[in-house]
């Protein structure tokens, strides 16, 4: 037992080796990796040229399931963005295959000029690098004991940690603004997830994308609906009566204000 638990041990930590001598590769490649991230970011941080051209969204949707609560409001949204004549682009993150930070700093080396675009080469790097350059970025979530899902948070770890700036005089290497939209779904009632701070919870993630890219909202749907068919699992604990009436009389406006979002971010002139 004790030499298979070794033997594993040895193989975790050989793996982790290899990972952090590509990562060292990486790194030491950023200033030509960062490159291309930093000519596009120099060039759209013209604000005027930016307003003239046609606004890019990207959307991530961040449940297993591509076409649920999460999936609805987010295109409820791409409909909203499109509506003032953005261009969108859709993905779901559960058909990308990639990880959260591994810590390897290469972001944050002197002079590593990868700009706030993660080292790490895996499905999410060519995300990363439209989301640094779009006018807006929407992200939805299903909420998975009282946190957004796995995927969210390795999104997020990315996605914050290489713009994010050790500096007392500045916290991010973004040249301009970026407005977030967060979407999450819950089946919790509204007046219970605020009587158990799911505000709070999920706010830091809020603050959070307010720091390092200078703007973000949030927008919840609560009392989701989980099942197509109520009647067909173990779960007596709600009623399935009044999640009918809240899918039918309350998810609706739930996808307007989705709408809204996408419509005002696209908008939002911020720079
Ligand atoms: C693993 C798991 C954990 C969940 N935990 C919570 C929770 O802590 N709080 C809550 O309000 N809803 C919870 N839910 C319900 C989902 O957040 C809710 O049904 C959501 O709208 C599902 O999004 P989707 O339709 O996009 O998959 C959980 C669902 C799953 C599958």
């Amino acid at each position: 037992m004790l030499g298979f638990i070794l033997i594993n041990w040895r193989n975790e930590t050989m793996k982790r080796r290899d990972f952090i001598k590509s990562v060292a590769t990486i790194a030491a490649l950023a200033p030509i990796a960062g490159h291309k991230a930093i000519a596009d970011l120099t060039h759209n941080s013209n604000t005027t040229e930016r307003n003239n051209k046609m606004k890019k969204v990207i959307i991530l949707n961040a449940s297993p399931r591509t076409n649920f609560n999460t999936a609805k409001m987010l295109k409820e949204a791409q409909k909203g963005a499109e509506s003032v004549g953005a261009e969108v682009e859709y993905f779901d993150l559960v058909k990308l295959n990639y990880k959260g930070c591994m810590s390897c700093f290469a972001c944050k080396i002197k002079n590593s000029k990868t700009n706030g675009l993660c080292a790490i080469r895996d499905d999410l790097r060519p995300i990363l690098e439209k989301i640094l350059q779009a006018d807006a970025v929407i992200i939805g979530s299903p909420v998975y004991f009282s946190q957004a899902t796995g995927m969210f948070r390795n999104l997020m770890e990315r996605m914050l940690f290489a713009p994010l700036r050790y500096m007392k005089s500045e916290r991010t290497n973004l040249t301009r603004k970026i407005p977030l939209g967060l979407i999450y779904t819950m089946n919790c009632p509204e007046k219970m997830a605020k009587q158990i701070n799911y505000d709070m919870i999920l706010g830091t993630d809020e603050k959070a994308c307010k720091m390092i890219f200078g703007y973000s909202e949030v927008l919840n749907s609560y009392d989701t609906y989980q099942f197509t068919d109520y009647s067909k699992y173990d779960c007596d604990m709600f009623d399935e009566a009044h999640k009918k009436e809240m899918l039918e009389k309350q998810f609706p406006k739930d996808l307007e204000k989705a709408f809204d979002l996408g419509k005002r971010l696209t908008e939002l002139k911020l720079n």
